[in-house]
């Protein structure tokens, strides 16, 4: 009788003992799913602790659907190394990077990525969606990001700033990539946003003005003065005259992607291509694990620079001057796989 009921009471104690432990996960899950719901973006942005790298699911893709993917960038990837070595006495000038290289470089502690940016390539859509990513929560929409705020420098963090042994340990366990497009038309890109629209006279004065005076024989004094109305042609030949990257390096927007992000010292894991933007880029984005509420942005088409648009402009540059040209661009069409644009090639 008393051996029962000990037993009992024992069992009672179980209960209680286990009863308590239900009742405390049970809160415990009830607080979670509170922070959950409160900052819904906050927890996949903020932590991925424990899960795998961008790299990892690079490199050994856990899901079917990505290896496709992961295939193509590795020929991708296998074209670069190649050229690298296929033109090494262009490609190694420079033996070694300064942190001064590394400016274009924007780096993602929480979800271990760095991203080159290129002008004239997505750029200010690629800069708002970093935004979101290192936000931690701040953002989650990156269209609501203003893109003169995307291009203040402050907004994001850069290789750069970074001691040379945190550099080099970002180098070595990042997934590094960027974007590039076919050369010409990303000169033409560049020449209609910053030579044709009325907005940004900061570049008529700085590089119209220049531009005006040297390639222009009968220039006119108001010319001269705003250097408002470069002409393609003018700009061509600016690029192409040997004086101009003797003066000083290429503004950004024209400048060689080879020159802005160094793909032969910088090993990048993916190349994603301005003519299959959204797909590479959401694929990026599903190897940071934040695809199910991340989307890359889809942009307007209608302002777009297309091939067409392209090989209009160059109607009027002399086959002397597309060659020499092509000849400044060359890296970048052998590295990324672009052909010699069609105009160029029939005559
Ligand atoms: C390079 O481009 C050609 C033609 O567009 C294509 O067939 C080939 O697969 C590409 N190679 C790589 C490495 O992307
Ligand atoms: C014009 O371009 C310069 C350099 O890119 C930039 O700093 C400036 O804010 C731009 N101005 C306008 C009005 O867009
Ligand atoms: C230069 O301007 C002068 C005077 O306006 C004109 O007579 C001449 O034909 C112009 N030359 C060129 C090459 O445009
Ligand atoms: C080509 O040159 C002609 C004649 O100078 C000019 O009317 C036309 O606007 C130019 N086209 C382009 C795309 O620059």
């Amino acid at each position: 009788m008393k051996q029962a009921l000990l037993e009992v009471m024992r069992m009672n104690r179980i209960c209680r003992m286990v009863l308590v432990t239900c009742l405390g996960s049970f809160i415990l899950v009830i607080f979670y799913f509170q922070i959950m719901h409160r900052n819904p973006f906050g927890m996949d942005i903020c932590c991925r602790k424990g899960s795998r790298s961008p790299l990892q699911e690079l490199y050994s893709p856990a899901q079917l659907e990505l290896s496709s993917n992961a295939v193509l960038h590795q020929m991708r990837r296998d074209q670069v190394t190649e050229m690298c070595r296929a033109n090494s006495v262009a490609t190694r000038k420079r033996r070694v990077l300064t942190p001064n290289d590394l400016k274009h470089l924007v780096v993602d502690e929480d979800h271990e990525m760095i991203y080159c940016y290129v002008p004239k390539v997505a750029c200010t859509n690629w800069k708002r969606v970093m935004m979101v990513l290192t936000g931690r929560g701040k953002y989650s929409d990156p269209m609501e990001i203003p893109a003169n705020v995307a291009h203040v420098s402050s907004n994001l963090k850069t290789l750069n700033q970074y001691s040379i042994p945190e550099i080099n340990h970002r180098l070595k366990t990042y997934m590094k990539f960027l974007f590039v497009r076919e050369p010409f038309e990303r000169l033409v890109s560049a020449y209609r946003n910053k030579f044709t629209q009325k907005y940004n006279t900061s570049f008529h004065k700085r590089y119209g003005t220049k531009i005006v005076r040297r390639q222009r024989k009968n220039a006119t004094q108001e010319a001269l003065h705003n250097g408002n109305d470069v002409k393609f042609e003018e700009f061509v030949a600016y690029l192409i005259d040997p004086h101009t990257q003797k003066e000083e390096p290429f503004n950004e927007h024209w400048q060689t992607v080879f020159s802005l992000c160094h793909p032969c010292h910088i090993h990048y894991d993916l190349i994603g291509k301005y003519e299959t933007l959204e797909e590479d880029s959401n694929f990026i984005l599903q190897l940071a694990g934040v695809s199910n509420y991340l989307k890359f942005p889809t942009f307007a088409k209608s302002t777009r620079t297309t091939d067409e648009m392209t090989a209009e402009f160059f109607q009027n540059i002399s086959m002397e001057h597309q060659i020499q040209l092509y000849e400044v661009y060359k890296l970048d069409y052998l590295m990324f796989n672009y052909s010699m644009p069609a105009y160029l090639k029939t005559e």
